[in-house]
């Protein structure tokens, strides 16, 4: 599907009917990254997927992607489709997408999941470096980035098998969007201190084998957030969600059924 938010043309899956369940896809990625989840949830759920401004097949916008214009984005996305307060997940970039949109607009949350991210901003070095990244992207393309990022993104046993369909869910990814948001990240806040007022009921879930956003940072997640549920899916990295369909699902709709 295709809609126009904030004058940008915005590519998303929306599929079933029911209370909506909302999936922010991580960096570099696009929607697809979700599909087990989409395929899994429909039947009794509203999944809405969308690919964020400038990765997958949505186009890019102007300036820094900061993640508050991600979440307005989303925001935007929502009030378009007429849903009313989400279940908001998130993964890596798309949980720091999530904590700026429940800071935003948090009457429109009544659960949130988190997975495979982490509360705390970049240190400085490593802003730097991202912005550093951002302009060998804009003067030479987006394989700098993928080529780091593709082979890390799930467990290192699993690596190598699973480099092309990576590959394939980072191909939509242009260079305006990746380095946008680099710079996103790079200037994002620590979110640490939000963690013990979140109110609604929260989902932490990381693959064990993290090699990017290590399964630590999920622990101090769930540690931070009053109630927070803690899952750790075996044999899996940072892709857990497409990793490990059948342990994540499980964990994911174990918990959707404990919400009010
Ligand atoms: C992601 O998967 O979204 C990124 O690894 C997040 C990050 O670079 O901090």
């Amino acid at each position: 599907m295709q809609a126009t938010l904030n004058g940008l043309r915005c590519a998303y899956a929306d599929a079933g009917k029911g209370p909506a369940l909302v999936l922010v896809h991580g960096f570099p990625l696009s929607r697809g990254a979700w599909q087990p989840q989409v395929e899994a949830f429909q039947a009794g759920r509203r999944v809405i997927a969308p690919d964020l401004r400038g990765l997958g097949e949505s186009a890019p916008g102007p300036g820094i992607a900061t993640m508050d214009t991600f979440a307005d984005d989303v925001h935007a996305l929502l009030e378009l489709l007429g849903t009313g307060p989400v279940v908001l997940g998130g993964h890596s970039m798309g949980g720091y997408i999530a904590l700026a949109f429940l800071r935003r607009h948090p009457g429109m949350v009544r659960g949130l999941v988190l997975v495979g991210t982490k509360a705390g901003a970049d240190t400085p070095e490593g802003a730097a470096g991202r912005r550093a990244t951002a302009e060998k992207v804009e003067a030479g393309g987006v394989a700098v980035v993928v080529d780091a990022m593709a082979p890390k993104m799930v467990a290192p046993a699993h690596a190598a098998a699973w480099e092309p369909r990576v590959r394939t869910l980072m191909a939509g990814a242009t260079p305006a969007g990746v380095a946008a948001a680099l710079r996103g990240m790079a200037e994002r806040p620590d979110s640490t201190a939000m963690l013990s007022t979140i109110e609604v009921p929260t989902l932490v879930i990381t693959g064990a084998d993290d090699v990017l956003i290590p399964p630590a940072e999920s622990e101090k997640l769930a540690a931070g957030i009053p109630g927070a549920t803690l899952a750790v899916i075996p044999a899996a990295g940072h892709l857990v969600a497409a990793e490990q369909p059948e342990s994540f699902n499980r964990a994911l709709g174990d918990w959707l059924t404990t919400l009010p």
